[in-house]
């Protein structure tokens, strides 16, 4: 086995990733795949994936990337554009360290918990206006899931309302992949100005924000002194990892409650908790399918498998949540009354998702809420077809039809 004779294309469009995965586990625990025009080490199961996560040899850094392999990479796609992003995502060590931790404070348990009536007041408005809706299907994704974090982590960062809809337009179209790539790059383009406009904005006028405090790390003397474009890609990268990824939580949830009707009786019945559904769902239908990369420091070997010093690897999330030599007889199935065993879908590490407290938080409070509000809320259709996403890195479905059942 080796990198250049990929076995598998992860492929976007695909209308099954979990169907997909079962071969991917099964082909090994570290497989070649191709990623959107790149060769990688794809890690299938969940023990080989936490070996990779925490991998003293593996580093983000992308100069750690084959030059070959990186200047060969087609630039727009998701997979590229995250690997070339100055965030904290790519970088190791002291750097990391000094990208992390301007906006690390803000996301503790404890921060995160002070902004519960914050974000019940949110998805309190969306539910009205669910409500206030004519009756008939109503795309659940599009009406619920996805305004609910774009409302907290514009917030969050210190968004002014007015520029609010036109930020995540234009995040939206950026962060996508495919068939379009002009409208992406231009996208992308606007989007840099835009934050560039709002980073101003905050810079004249400074709140109590997270770009107010990543403009102060780029103000400072000294070593942990951020640049300007470390600043632009970490605003960029908090909305991006802050927001899609959240909607695929609540979508999947959401989704996975209405196809295991005696479960939503045992959790509105109060025997379980709204946030054992979201734990669950990060295990069984993890709202990442594929992160990349990582870079081998040096030839190595993992699970018997060499790689060779320049070689990506990438960690297969949705993957690791349905491994059987870990979740046994449980793995494929959804079971929310029994404790969810711990599982890698926020990461693990020094890398480990900064904003976990705030999803699984904000993935609570909405779904409480919504099937409270709701009580026949039900699929639209029982065929209620599952279309993918159309990216290599999200897991979930472009639509939800619902009918709420007022
Ligand atoms: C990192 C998943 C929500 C910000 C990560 C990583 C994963 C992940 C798997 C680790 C990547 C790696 O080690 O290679 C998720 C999922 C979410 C979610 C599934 C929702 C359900 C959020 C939110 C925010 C956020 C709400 C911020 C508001 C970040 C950041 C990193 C990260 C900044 C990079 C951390 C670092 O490199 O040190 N996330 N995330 N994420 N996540 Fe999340």
């Amino acid at each position: 086995m080796d990198i250049e004779h990929a076995e598998f294309v992860l492929d976007p469009a695909t209308p099954d990733v979990h169907a997909d995965n079962v071969r991917l586990r099964e082909a090994g625990p570290l497989i070649p795949v191709e990623v959107e025009g790149v060769r990688a080490w794809a890690a299938t199961r969940y023990a080989t994936l936490a070996v990779v996560l925490t991998h003293p040899d593996l580093s983000r850094d992308i100069r750690y990337w084959d030059p070959a392999a990186k200047a060969a990479a087609p630039l727009d796609t998701a997979v590229s554009r995250l690997a070339f992003d100055t965030s904290m995502l790519n970088a190791e060590g002291e750097d990391h360290h000094r990208l992390r931790s301007p906006v690390s404070r803000s996301f503790t348990a404890r921060r995160v918990q002070e902004l519960r009536p914050r974000i019940a007041e949110f998805v309190a408005h969306h539910i009205d206006r669910l409500a206030a809706m004519p009756p008939g299907p109503v795309d659940l994704r599009l009406e619920f899931a996805y305004p609910i974090p774009r409302d907290v982590i514009s917030e969050l960062m210190g968004v002014p309302p007015s520029l609010r809809d036109e930020l995540h337009e234009l995040t939206d179209v950026a962060a996508r992949v495919g068939d379009t790539p002009d409208d992406v790059t231009d996208a992308r383009k606007q989007l840099y100005r835009l934050l560039d406009e709002i980073i101003e904005m905050r810079r004249e006028t400074p709140g109590e924000d997270l770009i107010t405090d990543l403009i102060a790390a780029s103000e400072q003397e000294g070593d942990a002194r951020l640049t300007r474009s470390e600043v632009l890609d970490t605003v960029e990268l908090l909305f991006i990892a802050g927001h899609v990824t959240t909607v695929n939580l609540i979508t999947n949830a959401s989704r996975v409650m209405l196809t295991h009707p005696e479960q939503l009786a045992a959790v509105r019945s109060g025997a379980w908790p709204w946030s054992a559904v979201v734990e669950e769902t990060m295990r069984w239908d993890s709202p990442i399918a594929h992160f990349p990369m990582r870079y081998a420091v040096r030839d190595l070997e993992i699970e018997g498998v060499p790689v060779r010093k320049g070689e990506a690897v990438i960690g297969c999330f949705a993957s690791a949540g349905r491994d059987p030599d870990r979740y046994g007889e449980r793995a494929d199935r959804f079971d929310v009354t029994a404790p969810t065993p711990s599982h890698l879908s926020f990461g693990h590490g020094s890398h480990f998702c900064l904003g976990a407290p705030l999803a699984r938080l904000e993935g609570e409070v909405a779904l409480a809420a919504l099937f409270a509000a709701f009580p026949d809320i039900r699929l639209a259709n029982q065929e209620n077809g599952w279309r993918p996403l159309g990216t290599v890195l999200g897991n979930s479905t472009r639509h939800l039809p619902v009918v709420l059942g007022r």
